[in-house]
């Protein structure tokens, strides 16, 4: 299958390039400014992807059998701190994309977000509940969501993600990549011990969406995340646990949702992912998060310090 993936260079978009290539798709990867190699892609492009007319042309030239659209502005202070820049990364270009892939009867995969829920539940959101979003990320990925929805229903999948562990190509994205680069620099994060998250990794998402460019029959929107709730600080002793790292090298603080005052208004507390039917129809597994952990590199940046330390 030829496959154009928007956000090659991302956390997702490399797990999922690398994952493509292992299955024998040819993938064509789309970066923005990032330079070095890409393990998996047949291609590597450079493209602004806010440039709605040679986004187009891109895709149409490339006539893909699937569109996997990894490419976002995806953390909820980059949204903040640049609207209009969002807007068009996590908005206009999915419905874009939507739109290229209804043109040329190609599958399209996008990513969506837990946060489009308020968390102010404990129980699973399933797929059938509101959304609720509370910053102007999620408030995005609903606007994406019914976007993608409306350009092209018979070939669109989105998957609403959780927070995601895993190893970037810059070793600074992902969760655990971000706890050791605080660590290395002899800071304490602080991390909340009432804000609960269903962690998966980006390689198991991955997998799940390569699954679902295959399978033609599955379409609209589905949840994905692990097997397991825990709350951001339990996430950090963990990570610093199966490193085998000490309280004095990885000190972790703790802090709760009471002591942010305004900032826990922007802020879910609880967002458990009820995965049916998607978990009922695919060979991808959720994974423990002991599976997740035993998947984890130190960080390429960390790595003298680790073996240092
Ligand atoms: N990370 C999470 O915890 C998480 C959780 C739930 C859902 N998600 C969703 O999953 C998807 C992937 O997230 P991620 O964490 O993998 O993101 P990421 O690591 O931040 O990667 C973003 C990608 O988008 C590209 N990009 C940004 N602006 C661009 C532009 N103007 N033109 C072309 N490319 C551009 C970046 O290219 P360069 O590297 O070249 O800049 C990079 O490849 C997003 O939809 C995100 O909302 C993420």
């Amino acid at each position: 299958m030829k496959i154009w993936l928007a956000g090659a260079s991302g956390l997702v978009g490399s797990a999922f390039a690398a994952a493509a290539a292992r299955r024998g798709h040819r993938v064509i990867g789309i970066v923005n400014g990032f330079t070095g190699e890409i393990i998996g892609l047949a291609e590597q492009r450079n493209l602004d992807l806010t440039d709605q007319a040679a986004t187009n042309t891109a895709v149409l030239d490339a006539f893909p059998d699937a569109i996997v659209n990894a490419a976002a502005i995806a953390a909820p202070e980059a949204c903040d701190a640049d609207p209009v820049r969002s807007q068009a990364m996590n908005v206009e270009l999915p419905a874009n994309l939507a739109r290229a892939a209804h043109h040329l009867s190609a599958r399209f995969i996008h990513l969506s977000s837990e946060q489009v829920f308020d968390g102010a539940r404990t129980e699973p959101y399933a797929i059938t509940d509101p959304v609720s979003p509370l910053n102007l990320y999620g408030r995005q990925k609903v606007a994406s969501e019914q976007a993608v929805q409306a350009a092209a229903a018979e070939f669109a999948v989105t998957i609403r993600a959780p927070l995601l562990m895993g190893n970037s190509l810059s070793g600074r994205r992902s969760t655990h990549e971000r706890l050791f680069a605080d660590w290395r620099e002899g800071k304490t994060p602080r991390l909340f011990v009432d804000e609960f998250r269903q962690p998966c990794t980006a390689e198991n998402l991955a997998e799940v969406m390569l699954e679902l460019c295959e399978r033609r029959d599955l379409r609209g929107l589905f949840h994905w995340a692990g097997d397991e709730l825990v709350s951001r600080h339990e996430l950090g002793r963990r990570v610093r646990e199966h490193f085998k790292l000490t309280a004095t090298e990885a000190p972790l603080g703790s802090i709760t949702r009471a002591t942010v005052g305004e900032a826990a208004r922007k802020r879910q507390a609880c967002l458990a992912l009820a995965l049916k039917p998607l978990i009922g129809k695919l060979k991808t597994r959720p994974q423990t998060l002991a599976e997740q952990l035993s998947e984890l590199r130190v960080p390429g940046p960390c790595q003298a310090w680790y073996l240092r330390r």
